[in-house]
């Protein structure tokens, strides 16, 4: 198995909901690190950048809409095989789908807002995770 890292957020159903310690306790119980951490409400364009591979979606303004409709806490996971472990941990995109004690099935009220993003896979972690922070805000602790 090999140590990766991924990105997650914490979106604003989420935050407003005062769930962000119960996340991360799920995070930390299974063996994922927080390496770096911020909150943030994002703007406009740094959400239609984030998602910019959905923008022929029908979904792409809705879910611009709801990203920048509050804050959202953003943070680097180091951990074994962290990518899936992550992706294990949410539960399906749509929360109706997603298995009983994931973060989605107890958290999201719908598909449009479901609670927590996470890369799907190592190079889209690189990637999202160059679009937050620089190699000076991630601290590794292994
Ligand atoms: S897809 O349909 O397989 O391309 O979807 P996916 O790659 O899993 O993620 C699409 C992101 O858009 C968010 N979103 C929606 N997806 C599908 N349908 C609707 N209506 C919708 N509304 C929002 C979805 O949560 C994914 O965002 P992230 O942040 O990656 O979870």
């Amino acid at each position: 198995m090999s140590v990766e890292r991924t990105l997650s957020i914490i979106k604003p159903d989420a935050v407003a909901k005062n769930v962000i310690g119960d996340i991360y306790s799920r995070f930390e119980k299974n063996g994922l690190r927080i390496v770096a951490a911020k909150m943030q409400h994002l703007s406009q364009e740094q959400a239609e950048g984030f998602y910019a591979e959905h923008k022929e979606r029908g979904f792409f303004p809705d879910l611009v809409a709801f990203m920048t409709s509050g804050p959202v806490i953003v943070q680097v996971l180091e951990g074994e095989n962290a990518v899936k472990k992550h992706r294990d941990l949410m539960g399906a995109t749509n929360p109706k789908e997603a298995d009983k004690g994931t973060i989605r099935a107890d958290f999201a009220e719908s598909i449009d807002a479901n609670a927590v993003h996470g890369s799907d896979s190592a190079q889209s972690a690189e990637r999202e995770i160059a679009y937050f922070f620089n190699d000076s805000e991630i601290c590794p602790r292994d």
